[in-house]
């Protein structure tokens, strides 16, 4: 059988940033709060005229450049992302058109942090089944637009990026070996944006709630620890490996004290486990898609390593990856 595996990786990630004590000036909180809390020290916030979809072109390019692969061979665009341009055209079929790539089929995902393994994952399955030769999967937030900036507990926590992969045939005898998704519905109302409900018929109805992010943070640390060792642990039974077996763990980068609590469930040693969340903050989709950018640029992984992926986010939606490089 085929092996399917990254071919290139790409990031982008806005210029502007955002520190802790530029937050202090905005909301009551302090920086001790935050980093003690969440490991953030800063964040990257999008302007106005800087699109998700802008974020996205720039990641995409640097993946197909990567992966020695022109935008006109492309034949899948997958976009994860709950912060899209637009509700619709889909984010995937703006980059298309900024790359050119007339050939490909486009699509968004909306499964929230756990989007870029969700929709890895799919492109897996349609380069599996021979549909597709490649596939583009870009994980892209400006999630800034979301945030509620007098909502001290959640507007600390995020901030904008976006990564990106070529998939396709590998010849080196890495690739994606397992995969694990999975939702709990049951617990959607622990993290939300509303959309605004307008009565259909009265064009002067007023729109009574702003789209916002609304958190129950508490609850979600639990879930999401208990949600991403059970998923790594599924992943990595399925790829018919051990614990032991990982050279690198890349989780999703929601908080430091949630990374380091899923090190001690699944009894593995914290420098195998790569964090930047001290630099953006959470990036929802984005954030492990900037990870894994990162881990393979700075020689954490390299070739031959077994790399597990993991996510948690809104919905509830969990996923792993088992990836040999
Ligand atoms: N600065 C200072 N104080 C604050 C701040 C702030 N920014 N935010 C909240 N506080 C206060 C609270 O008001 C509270 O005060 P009180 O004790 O007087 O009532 C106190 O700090 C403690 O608040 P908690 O909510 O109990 O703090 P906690 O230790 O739980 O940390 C946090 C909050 C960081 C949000 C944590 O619960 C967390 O990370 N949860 C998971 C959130 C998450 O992962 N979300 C994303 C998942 S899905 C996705 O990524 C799309």
């Amino acid at each position: 059988m085929t092996n399917i595996g990254i071919l290139g990786l790409g990031h982008a990630l806005p210029e502007r940033k955002l520190t802790n004590h530029d937050l202090e000036k905005m909301v009551e909180t302090s920086d001790e709060w935050i980093v003690t809390r969440t490991g953030i020290k800063e964040r990257r916030v999008a302007q106005k005229d800087e699109k998700n979809s802008h974020l996205a072109t720039a990641a995409a390019k640097e993946a197909l450049k990567s992966a020695g692969l022109s935008a006109d061979k492309v034949e899948l665009i997958i976009v994860a992302t709950i912060s899209p341009d637009s509700h619709f055209p889909s984010v995937a079929c703006l980059v298309q058109k900024a790359i050119g790539a007339k050939k490909a089929a486009a699509f968004d995902i909306s499964a929230a942090c756990s989007g870029f393994l969700y929709g890895v994952t799919t492109a897996k399955q349609f380069l599996a089944s021979g549909t597709y030769k490649n596939a583009l999967v870009i994980a892209a937030e400006k999630i800034t637009n979301l945030i509620d900036w007098n909502d001290r507990s959640t507007c600390v926590l995020f901030g904008d990026g976006a990564g990106a992969c070529v998939l396709g045939e590998t010849k080196n005898g890495g690739g994606i070996i397992a995969d694990y998704l999975h939702a709990q519905g049951q617990y959607g109302e622990l993290m939300e944006v509303k959309v605004t409900e307008r009565e259909p018929f009265d064009q002067e109805s007023k729109i009574t709630m702003l789209p916002y992010v609304v958190m129950q943070g508490q609850e979600l640390f639990k879930i999401a620890v208990n949600s991403m060792a059970e998923a790594v642990e599924i992943a990595v039974k399925r790829a018919g490996l051990k614990l032991e077996d990982i050279d690198c763990v890349v989780p999703h980068q929601a908080n430091d004290r949630i990374i380091s609590a899923v090190a001690k469930k699944l009894k593995v040693s914290k420098d195998k486990i790569f964090i930047n969340i001290q630099k953006y903050g959470n990036m929802s989709a984005a954030s492990i898609a900037v990870a894994l950018y990162e881990a393979e640029k700075e020689g954490v992984i390299k070739s031959g390593d077994h790399v597990a992926l993991v996510t948690f986010g809104a919905g509830l939606v969990s996923a792993a990856t088992i990836v040999k490089w």
